[in-house]
């Protein structure tokens, strides 16, 4: 199998907590190119997980871009506080039930230098996140219902995955089109055919039993 030219973000949401640190630099030691911290309130999703304090934690342990993925209503008010923590990318929810001005914190995000993201539900379609897409730095097309890790994967979301490949190239845009939710070595294999260029995997990393092997194999080397 060829090589598969895709950045490799492994979640921490299914890290085993009791050994943060260790967890980190293994998932860094093992070849990850990001790392993906899934910041869920409990109200935009189903789920409650960890907040800036775990970031900024994270941060001081590795040199790992962190690709902070916000699950939450209201990003626009605490996006400051994870780009104090160290993010290097901020992806925010485009649904209404986030409950911000989808422009106004993209904005925001950007002007503080760092890379700022927008996704999109499996329920959601794509012509909701196309007014943005000229001023995105990623695209995060989910490929289960965000709050939980370990669900199966989408395979029907491959059709925004194309549709995004073939808007940035239509206008020459730039932006990571990264899938998130359900991605192992088979699913990745068709995220990245359909144009995918990110692939964040949780279960199939974490939950192992050799990480470093887990990377190789999705990477297809
Ligand atoms: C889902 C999260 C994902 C999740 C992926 O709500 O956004 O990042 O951790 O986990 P797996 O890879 O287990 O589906
Ligand atoms: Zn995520």
């Amino acid at each position: 199998m060829s090589r598969i030219p895709a950045i490799i973000a492994p979640s921490l949401l299914a890290a085993d907590f009791s050994k943060l640190a260790e967890e980190v630099r293994s998932v860094e030691q093992a070849g990850a190119d990001w790392l993906h911290l899934d910041i869920m309130d409990g109200h935009f999703v189903d789920n409650i997980s960890f907040g800036p304090a775990i970031v900024a934690t994270v941060r001081k342990l590795t040199e790992l871009p962190l690709d902070v993925h916000l699950m939450i209503a209201r990003p626009d008010h605490y996006a400051p506080r994870f780009l104090e923590a160290g993010a290097n990318t901020i992806t925010v929810h485009v649904e209404p039930e986030a409950a911000h001005d989808v422009g106004g914190t993209l904005q925001m995000i950007r002007a503080a230098g760092c890379r700022a993201g927008l996704t999109l539900n499996p329920a959601t379609p794509f012509s909701s996140v196309e007014p943005y897409l000229g001023t995105l730095d990623l695209l995060l097309v989910m490929t289960v219902h965000p709050g939980f890790g370990g669900q199966a994967f989408r395979p029907e979301m491959m059709e925004k995955v194309q549709a995004a490949k073939e808007w940035k190239e239509g206008n020459g845009a730039r932006f990571d089109i990264e899938v998130d939710g359900g991605i192992n070595v088979e699913t990745a294999k068709l995220c990245v055919e359909h144009g995918a260029n990110v692939l964040v995997a949780g279960t199939s990393i974490f939950r192992s039993s050799d990480y470093g092997d887990a990377i190789k194999q999705m990477r297809g080397s």
